[in-house]
């Protein structure tokens, strides 16, 4: 019992491992990540701390008072309390919303709304949605008349009634009678407006959601009322937008002034009765008014402190102004995040003296984890070695190969880095001149580390030579959890077995190993074998699987009972290469969009193991699975004496996780249909499964070794009539497959001790 739980654990721990320390990770940056409670700590003297524990929590801030309000219930609950209240009968079931953020009132941040026109959607429209949707929740564009052509992947509500002047009225309608209830806070603007998002969202993050919030610049004040700038954005909190949902009516029969602000100021100020300011709980919403824009006066502008502490500026004259002044700002928070860094890595040290090792338990650079201690001597994580052209000893099975691809750019990057460096830091009299020694290794909790002998050539000093050693590392960035949608272990498997004339052999064994796995326990799946003819029998002739029909003729009569037969198809192969394709386009009629495909090959051992993990591993329009299975190596190589064992063990000397292996795939038919409908015709010849689902579909493509996946030895015949491509890994996988390298070269040697010394090698006998 226990042993089969721990056996089931077993592959999960990996996972769990992972999210553990996906989990560590996060907690580790959290400190530095936020201006929080720690960097305050930090700048305070350590015996002042000591004291203040005592006392029972720091000073405190905010001036916000949090007073607990009991909710008067819903108009809703109380109808049906009292419904149930007047009959004694049984109770009416509680009808629980869908989400259970629904029911705890949980609402998503910030809603923007963007008052825009033909003229300008398609310049300032565009601008802003490329500036800002990435950091609000929902952004949503509104416009009095549809223009000829409307740009791609922006929400737009149009009101065609011709009048601009009302759109902010019509805007407001439309959001109390579609979100009214799904947003903390709602923002408002116009398309001349540039809008520093991440300040924005800040600014709304920090004020408490129980405040009514109606914040803007003020623009005038009419008969004792104040109105705001539409133009240089206005927040309203969730309770504002709930009180002009009851009155909208009189907003629509009386707001028809000319003035898109006046408008929607006045009907706010009439249904809320309370007044557009500057100041939202203890926050300040700062938008800046610039009479004529024009970037090229930043220089003048930047020491404006206006502009620094501004959430918004407006009115923009065109779009290019209002990416100009984005990519200023973004260098601007850049700068500051630089700085804060700074400070950061500074109180990290001057604390370290404080701290169980002082100063020398800090490890370099700052704020990132440390490297990673081995346990003994297998847990050292190795550093490979390269140079400018050539990498050594990057795995088990090379000892050198030509640096080419992202492993290229990635040295000459790093390579690039330091000379900058040094050159910044030794008065730029550096050239470079070559790479003597690189090594690099991946730490899973720091990144990737490298360290380089670099020659330099010294301009200062007569271009004498120099030698410099660098240190340097990319660090890992921040650690996701990727949520997965829910799936059961009882998904039923459709198995497809495609047999070539070449496979007859192991036919046999499969059989008698689904009957055992599969019919015997009534595992919950369904066996199609496609037969594949290089001609189909005419009618007198031999059918070359006759023996292998009557084979599954037996079984389906043995497991009448069990209610599931084993089915087969023919397909002719014209003699040539049959690609996937060909296969599930010769059965894909048979199934059901959302039926579960697992392609099975002769000679895997079946395992209720792997069924479960490809059950887990498909999911719906989210993931295919393509396992990376263990293949035994030729077994008159690997083994001394006859009879070989019946079982293949996971050990290197018996088999290898075989990375060039694709046949083996589990999807569902509605995602096949979808991405080979996309899919060019030329793909169709030279691509298989694995490719298309790589090229065509948003899928997940989930690759990923496979200890439950056996498969015995096989013999590739590679095609030549397959595409190159596929050919060229037919013919890598055949040699590869045989043996480990050194097994090889032991059977070489001991082949020339016996012909004696001269003779040459032959390997043919393999
Ligand atoms: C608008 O923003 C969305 C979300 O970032 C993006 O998908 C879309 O392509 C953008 N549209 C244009 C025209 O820039
Ligand atoms: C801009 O504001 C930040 C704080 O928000 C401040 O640290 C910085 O010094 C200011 N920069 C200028 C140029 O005023
Ligand atoms: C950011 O810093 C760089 C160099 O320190 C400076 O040249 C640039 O003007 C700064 N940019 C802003 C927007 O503050
Ligand atoms: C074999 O040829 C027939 C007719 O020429 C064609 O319809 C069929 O698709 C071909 N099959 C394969 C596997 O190439």
């Amino acid at each position: 019992m226990d042993h089969k739980c721990m056996r089931f654990l077993r592959p999960l721990l990996p996972i769990f491992i992972g999210i553990c320390l996906g989990v560590a990770m996060r907690m580790m940056y959290a400190p530095f990540s936020e201006d929080s409670c720690e960097t305050y700590l930090s700048r305070q003297d350590p015996q002042q701390l000591v004291h203040m524990r005592g006392t029972k929590s720091l000073e405190s801030q905010d001036e916000e008072s949090f007073e607990p309000r009991i909710r008067p219930p819903l108009e809703q609950a109380a109808n049906q309390g009292g419904h149930v209240h007047a009959d004694a009968g049984p109770k009416t079931k509680l009808v629980r919303p869908r989400y259970a953020s629904n029911e705890l009132g949980i609402r998503e941040k910030l809603f923007v709304g963007v008052v825009t026109s033909k003229s300008t959607i398609n310049t300032l429209g565009v601008a802003l949605n490329k500036t800002l949707s990435n950091y609000v929740t929902k952004l949503t564009f509104f416009m009095d008349d549809k223009g000829p052509a409307v740009p791609p992947g922006m929400t737009i509500v149009n009101f065609a009634d011709n009048h601009p002047h009302l759109i902010p009225v019509h805007m407001l309608k439309y959001v109390t009678e579609h979100f009214s209830d799904t947003f903390d806070y709602y923002m408002f603007l116009t398309d001349h407006t540039y809008v520093r998002a991440e300040r924005v969202f800040d600014l709304v993050s920090h004020i408490s959601v129980s405040q009514h919030v109606h914040m803007g610049l003020v623009k005038s004040t009419e008969a004792g009322k104040t109105y705001c700038y539409l133009d240089g954005g206005i927040v309203l909190s969730q309770s504002m937008v709930e009180q002009v949902k009851a009155n909208m009516e009189w907003c629509l029969s009386k707001c028809h002034h000319n003035d898109q602000s006046l408008n929607f100021g006045k009907c706010l100020v009439h249904v809320t009765d309370m007044a557009c300011t500057d100041q939202g709980g203890v926050k300040k919403f700062k938008p800046y008014r610039v009479n004529a824009f024009s970037f090229d006066n930043i220089d003048k502008m930047s020491v404006v402190p206006e502009l620094n502490a501004s959430h918004t500026v407006f009115p923009m004259p065109d779009d290019t102004n209002h990416y100009k002044l984005h990519r200023y700002f973004c260098e601007h928070e850049l700068n500051t995040t630089r700085q804060e860094i700074e400070r950061l890595k500074e109180n990290i040290l001057y604390m370290s003296q404080f701290a169980p090792g002082g100063r020398d338990s800090i490890s370099w650079p700052i704020g990132v984890p440390e490297p990673y201690k081995p346990k003994n001597r297998f847990d050292v994580i190795r550093w490979d070695y390269f140079t400018e052209t050539l990498i050594y000893f990057q795995d088990d099975f090379t000892n050198v190969k030509p640096l080419k691809g992202a492993d290229k750019l990635d040295i000459q990057e790093v390579v690039k880095v330091s000379v900058e460096r040094l050159n910044a830091k030794y008065n730029n009299i550096y050239l470079y001149s070559s790479l003597n020694n690189g090594y690099r290794r991946f730490d899973p909790q720091r990144g990737m580390e490298y360290i380089l002998d670099i020659t330099l050539r010294d301009t200062s000093n007569s271009n004498l030579e120099v030698q410099k050693r660098v240190q340097l590392i990319r660090p890992l960035g921040q650690v996701e959890i990727v949520p997965m949608p829910y799936v059961t272990e009882t998904t039923h498997i459709h198995l497809i077995l495609p047999v070539s004339e070449d496979d007859k052999e192991g036919v046999g064994t499969f059989l008698d190993a689904y009957a055992h796995t599969c019919l015997d326990t009534q595992e919950n799946t369904e066996l199609l074998v496609i037969f594949i003819y290089t001609h189909l029998p005419q009618p007198g002739q031999e059918d070359t699987f006759s023996v292998l029909k009557s084979m599954i003729a037996y079984y389906n009569k043995k497991y009448a009972s069990s209610g599931t037969r084993i089915e087969w198809t023919p397909l002719q192969s014209n003699g040539t290469f049959v690609s996937e394709f060909h296969l599930m386009e010769a059965v894909t009629g048979r199934y059901t969009p959302d039926s579960l495909i697992l392609f099975c090959t002769v000679g895997m051992e079946l395992a209720t193991d792997f069924f479960n993990r490809v059950r887990m591993n498909t999911i719906a329009e989210w993931q295919v699975f393509f396992p990376i299975g263990f293949w035994q190596y030729k077994p008159n190589l690997i083994y001394d004496k006859k009879p070989y064992p019946t079982n293949i063990e996971l050990m290197n000397k018996v088999g290898h996780y075989d990375m060039l292996s694709y046949e083996h795939s589990s999807f569902y038919v509605s995602d096949y249909i979808n991405a080979r409908q996309l899919m060019m015709s030329e793909d169709i010849w030279n691509g298989d499964l694995f490719e298309m689902f790589i090229k065509y579909s948003k899928l997940h493509v989930f690759r990923a070794v496979e200890p439950a996946l056996k498969h015995r030895f096989k013999q590739f015949n590679c095609e030549a009539t397959s595409p190159p491509k596929l050919f060229q890994r037919c013919l890598d996988r055949r040699s590869q497959g045989l043996a480990t390298r050194s097994q090889l070269a032991k059977l070489i040697f001991e082949h020339q001790e016996k012909m004696g010394a001269g003779a040459q090698p032959a390997l043919n006998s393999v």
